[in-house]
């Protein structure tokens, strides 16, 4: 700790950096999630302690005990944002403070330390900085952020842990769905449900992910791209996608998405999508939509269009929904215009394409 009770990062560049011709090769089109930086960023916290050991180094496998905690009872939770080139080569997050107020709320209810929010932001940054020849300039891409955080005490007891690791590491990215396609089709799961009242749905923990898996299995099996998760006590309303928030355009024009009930996660982008769209004169309300009530509204043509949305998934347009009754078609398959007008704006303020009048933009010196 310094004077001002700022963590200090110390610095250890990675003594063989990847040369600029393989990173190069490395920023064509990338799968989501399989190439990674040559640095990360870790900070230790321990009980009466607090956080210690804030250090930028070469990206390294963790050592940890068979005991550790994390692989026992899955106290982890992570974030996920992007850094951009913008105009200018200029250097750019989006809203990262949203992000590590998330973080803290996902670590409150995890029973995990809480990390201050300059400490994250200045993690991230760190990481940005120092493998910033890696993030993709122009088109889709853009370098994926993982921060997160897990249990590593070693001990079986069932109880908060008593040491953390929090760490961030980064991938180039271009679009999630393979292909960049422009309207993906989802299933609706009426067997499984991802977060009940009380639970830890509003938390961006593994554990989530992990129970989502096997719905997210059987959406592959029946050739669809996302899950689509429906409340766990009536199993009729509409919640989220396994890593995506969703919104309904009406066809007087305006938007509906589901509220934040505890049980989804507060997502960065709907909540700029939220913004920008009533900036723009469009209605928004935040409502409990139902199943029977979308598939009868997208066949009556009530609702025209459909779309996710999510720091990997952007805005991505639902085209097709295949549940276990049958299958019906958003619009016409393709992604729509309320959609597209939204996906634009908001790529744009986040590519420094559009004037960032929000303050959103947040610049990587
Ligand atoms: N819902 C889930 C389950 C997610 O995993 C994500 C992605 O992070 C989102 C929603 C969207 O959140 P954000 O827009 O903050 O990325
Ligand atoms: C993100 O958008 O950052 C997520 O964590 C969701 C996941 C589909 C990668």
């Amino acid at each position: 700790m310094s004077a001002d009770n700022q963590l200090q990062f110390t610095v250890e560049r990675h003594p063989n950096p990847t040369p600029a011709d393989k990173i190069a090769a490395a920023l064509v089109d990338p799968t989501f999630g399989r190439v990674f930086t040559d640095h990360m960023v870790t900070i230790r916290w321990t009980e009466g302690r607090g956080w210690h050991d804030a250090k930028v180094e070469a990206r390294r496998p963790f050592q940890i005990d068979p005991a550790c905690a994390v692989l026992h009872y899955a106290q982890e939770i992570f974030e996920g944002m992007k850094a951009y080139r913008g105009a200018e080569g200029k250097i750019s997050l989006f809203r990262p403070q949203e992000n590590a107020k998330r973080f803290r709320a996902s670590a409150a209810r995890m029973s995990m330390a809480d990390l201050p929010e300059a400490d994250f932001l200045r993690a991230v940054e760190a990481l940005v900085d120092i493998d910033r020849e890696w993030i993709p300039g122009g088109g889709d891409g853009s370098l994926y952020l993982r921060p997160f955080m897990f249990a590593s005490e070693t001990f079986l007891g069932v109880r908060a842990a008593a040491e953390y690791v929090f760490c961030v590491i980064a991938c180039p990215v271009g679009p999630y769905f393979k292909g960049g396609k422009s309207a993906v089709t989802v299933w609706v799961s009426d067997q499984y449900t991802r977060a009940a009242p009380g639970g830890t749905g509003a938390a961006k923990c593994g554990g989530n992910y992990a129970a989502s898996l096997i719905a997210q299995t059987e959406a592959s099996q029946k050739g669809c791209d996302q899950v689509v998760f429906l409340d766990a006590a009536e199993h009729r309303w509409i919640e989220e996608l396994g890593g995506m928030n969703v919104f309904f355009v009406m066809d007087d024009g305006s938007l509906l998405t589901p509220p934040l009930s505890g049980t989804i996660l507060p997502g960065i982008t709907r909540a700029s999508i939220i913004e920008l769209a009533r900036r723009e004169g469009l209605k928004v309300s935040e409502t409990p939509y139902a199943f029977d009530a979308w598939q009868a509204d997208a066949n009556s043509g009530r609702v025209k269009e459909t779309f996710a949305c999510g720091t990997a998934a952007v805005v991505t347009a639902i085209g097709n929904v295949r549940h276990v009754g049958g299958e019906f078609t958003i619009g016409n398959g393709g992604e729509g215009e309320v959609t597209r007008r939204l996906r634009t704006l908001l790529t744009g303020i986040q590519r420094g394409k559009e004037p960032d009048t929000l303050g959103w933009v947040h610049y990587v010196a």
